[in-house]
């Protein structure tokens, strides 16, 4: 169990904030597939939630399942960041985090996000401005620091600390890095040996297996995680099990065809047409990283403008694939399950098709 102040969580596994992924009907699908102790929602502007921009209040509702639920705000201005607090904490939202790891220009240029890991006495300001405001358990996310040479994670974190922050996380990579090169883990251990509260890893979790490995590596309390979780949606499932010391469980491609029809009609029932549109194409992409002829549908879906026909395309696909599985195997194919050069172990064909972790994981290179 993970403790953050006063809330509790069965599992020490955190769906990490994504904007534009992290909606209403993807932390439903997270919640419902099971392992996750917390969810966090796509960052929230604490300018346009202030100044009460409709879309940004639509973006905040959320239903009593997906709870315990995260609500991340982002703004430079302390007065701002403490108005938009206390309406996090009214609408119900069971944490508050705020994001100073936000590396995009939008963010950085507003003074906000991982820019204020470049100014610490602003970063106190909001955060004290904050904790005076609400009672709920408040987190900050930050990363390593702006840059190779100004890696101020440990000031950030004894800042966190010593003003009432109940727990950190960390995305072990700098601002300038973005996402390229390797999250450092061996700082999120530092990290760890340096506060008393809470801290939890980010970064580079890709298999099941991972979440142990970071929290054995590195001591952390609990681990976040945000792309895996797109292609592998089942990917805390699956590591609660490993936690549990039980097996994982396998995902068929019925079970993923029936997700992915899921969202998409969801998203087709209850947005406008272009949003729905625009969301389905970004959750396509990802959801199909590593299925056998994923990367034909993706090409396919390209030249497509209408939610009916994509979901007739989806539906089409796995169709095609599961008729394929029960084919006999060609001449010369070996036994499902044993990498051959003939056909490589990311297309399981004819085995019942499970998608087992390590598929997830070739996939990606897809
Ligand atoms: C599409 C996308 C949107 C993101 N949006 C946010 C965000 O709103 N707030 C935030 O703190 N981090 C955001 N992140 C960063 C992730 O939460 C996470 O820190 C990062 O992806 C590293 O974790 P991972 O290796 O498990 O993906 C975003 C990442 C991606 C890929």
């Amino acid at each position: 169990m993970l403790k953050i102040g006063s809330l509790c969580l069965d599992s020490p596994f955190v769906l990490s904030p994504m904007a534009g992924v992290t909606d209403r009907y993807f932390r439903r699908i997270i919640r419902d597939l099971g392992g996750v102790g917390l969810v966090t929602m796509e960052f929230i502007s604490s300018e346009s939630l202030t100044r009460g921009v409709e879309r940004t209040i639509n973006m905040m509702s959320f239903a009593l399942e997906e709870r315990p639920l995260s609500i991340q705000i982002y703004g430079k201005d302390p007065v701002r960041m403490s108005d938009a607090a206390q309406i996090v904490e009214e609408i119900g939202a069971d944490a508050i985090d705020i994001n100073m790891g936000c590396p995009a220009n939008k963010v950085l240029k507003g003074c906000a996000g991982a820019a204020l890991m470049g100014d610490l006495s602003l970063a106190r300001n909001i955060v004290r401005a904050v904790r005076s405001r609400v009672k709920i358990p408040l987190t900050v996310k930050f990363r390593l620091g702006l840059d190779d040479h100004r890696v101020n994670f440990l000031d950030l974190g004894r800042l966190c600390q010593d003003e009432g922050v109940n727990g950190v996380a960390m995305h072990a990579r700098t601002a300038r890095q973005m996402y390229s090169g390797q999250a450092d883990w061996s700082l999120i251990a530092d990290l760890k040996r340096t506060l008393d509260i809470p801290v939890l890893g980010n970064g580079d979790i890709r298999e099941p297996a991972d979440f142990l490995r970071m929290m054995e590596q590195t001591g952390c309390d609990g681990v976040l995680v945000g792309r895996a979780a797109v292609t592998n949606p089942w990917i805390f499932k699956q590591a609660d099990a490993l936690r549990r010391g039980e097996l994982v469980p396998r995902v068929t491609l019925e079970e993923r065809r029936d997700l992915i029809v899921r969202h998409f009609r969801l998203l087709a029932e209850s947005e406008e047409e272009m949003t729905a549109f625009h969301k389905i194409r970004t959750f396509a992409g990802r959801y199909t990283h590593g299925l056998p002829g994923g990367k034909r549908l993706r090409q396919k879906i390209q030249s497509i403008k209408s939610v009916s026909d994509f979901l007739l395309e989806v539906e089409d696909f796995f169709e095609q694939v599961l008729a394929e599985q029960t084919l006999p195997p060609p001449a010369g194919a070996v036994v499902p399950g044993r990498p051959s050069a003939a056909r490589p172990a990311e297309h399981p064909h004819g085995d019942g098709a499970a998608l087992c972790p390590s598929l997830e994981s070739a996939g990606r290179a897809e």
